[in-house]
């Protein structure tokens, strides 16, 4: 089999990065360890950043959002038994939209498959080879047999536990890793939201987040200790947990409960590799780097990958020029270090550490205090995580 990008995996950063090559007339095959039903069904995130969500509009594949998915004009920040909202429209002029990752990955896939594009499922890539030759191939079993796929270039959109990220030379690699002392419980919850926008609630009990998938289905997050089981979680104790975590002082506030349906276990990590491409090989998204989600950035930032990635493939497809190409890694690796460190703010400003002590406790509502009262502290934050500015 051959084609001119081989891409390997189907989440969005590689569901993204066929179709927008499509949109310029470039061939390309996406390689997916899973079935469809499961890369349809995986829960994941929720926020796309204005930009992001500006690209699936453009590139023809955010009709549904824009009818099902929510726009979101802030966030409120809970903590010492408060509420202080954070209006994006006034601080930074944009706004994001709740729509799940799960949406937009169903959304690329139909687009892609209408469109004729050839997405392999259940066909697990094995080895990428030659990626100093100039003409790559990577192996792949669909159970059955093994196949080459030979191309010009490979995208390994594999995620954080693919082939690609091991395939680049060691020699040449460096990474950048840090572990955090607590995970998410997360659950889906057939409830309406108590909540209008995300709420972010630190409290001495552990964070605590209340997000959302439509008007009639709420996702939840709790702060955990590392290597929980969710059989330790039973419905009653996660919503009583909750509701301690988002309580206000003036009792003012009330959360909902419903039947929940998912429970899952997040670990948080930050994790970044240099450089994103050897070769002929690149990497993009989670393949490259992972950040704790309290900053709602790493379906975003793999989205920015491609963008970066379709642009230069569209110009060395043009016209040979390899300059984009070139500086891919340089110019990705930017942004990413940008999510990095706003996830790692968000993620040690709101979390306590189960090692820290009162002491670290009041730095953190110092600095969530600022946030409250100082306009150049919150806009710093609406700028973030609207989209980051400045890279
Ligand atoms: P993935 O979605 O991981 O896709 C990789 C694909 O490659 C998978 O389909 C996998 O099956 C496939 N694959 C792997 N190995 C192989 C192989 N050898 N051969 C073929 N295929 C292979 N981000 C946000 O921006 N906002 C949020 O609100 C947010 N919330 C989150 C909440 C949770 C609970 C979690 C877990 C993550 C959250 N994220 C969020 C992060 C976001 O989901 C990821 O950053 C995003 O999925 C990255 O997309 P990707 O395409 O790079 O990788
Ligand atoms: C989600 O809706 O899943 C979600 C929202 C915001 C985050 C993380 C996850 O920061």
């Amino acid at each position: 089999m051959r084609t001119r990008v081989g891409i390997i995996g189907a989440g969005p950063a590689g569901l993204l990065l066929s179709h927008l090559l499509h949109l310029q007339g470039i061939e390309s095959v996406v390689l997916e360890a899973r079935s469809r039903d499961y890369v349809e069904r995986r829960q994941r995130a929720g926020v796309v950043e204005h930009a992001v969500a500006e690209t699936l509009r453009g590139a023809g594949v955010g009709g549904r959002m824009d009818r099902e998915g929510l726009v979101h004009h802030g966030i409120e920040l809970r903590f010492d038994g408060r509420a202080h909202h954070l209006d994006f429209p006034d601080l930074c002029g944009r706004e994001v939209v709740i729509y799940a990752q799960t949406e937009i990955v169903k959304d690329l896939i139909a687009r892609r498959l209408a469109d004729g594009g050839k997405i392999l499922f259940e066909s697990r890539a094995t080895a990428i080879e030659d990626i100093d030759a100039g003409s790559p191939h990577v192996r792949f079993t669909d159970g059955a047999a093994e196949q080459v796929l030979e191309c010009d270039i490979v995208v390994a959109c594999d995620g954080f536990h693919g082939i690609g990220r091991a395939s680049l030379p060691a020699e040449v690699v460096r990474t950048f890793d840090k572990v955090y002392p607590f995970s998410w419980l997360g659950i889906l919850a057939d409830v309406p939201p108590s909540c209008d926008e995300l709420i972010y609630a630190h409290s001495d009990r552990g964070f605590a987040l209340h997000s959302m998938r439509s008007e009639q289905v709420s996702r939840l997050y709790l702060q955990v200790p590392n290597g929980t089981d969710t059989a330790e979680w039973s419905d009653e104790r996660i919503w009583d947990e909750l509701t301690a975590r988002f309580a206000l002082a003036d009792g003012s506030w009330e959360l909902k409960r419903g039947p929940i349906t998912d429970k899952s276990i997040t670990p948080m990590r930050s994790f970044v590799t240099e450089p994103m491409r050897h070769g002929s090989l690149f990497l993009a998204g989670d393949a490259a780097h992972i950040v704790p989600p309290t900053g709602a950035k790493g379906l975003n930032l793999a989205m920015h990958d491609v963008m970066l990635l379709a642009e230069a493939l569209t110009a060395w497809d043009r016209d040979g020029s390899t300059t984009l190409l070139d500086s891919y890694s340089d110019d990705a690796l930017r942004r990413v270090w940008r999510a990095e460190h706003f996830s790692y703010r968000m993620t040690t400003m709101l979390h306590p550490d189960p090692q820290g002590g009162d002491f670290e406790r009041r730095l953190q509502i110092s600095d969530l205090d600022r946030i409250a009262a100082s306009r150049a502290a919150a806009t710093e934050i609406a700028e973030n995580y609207t989209g980051l500015p400045q890279v």
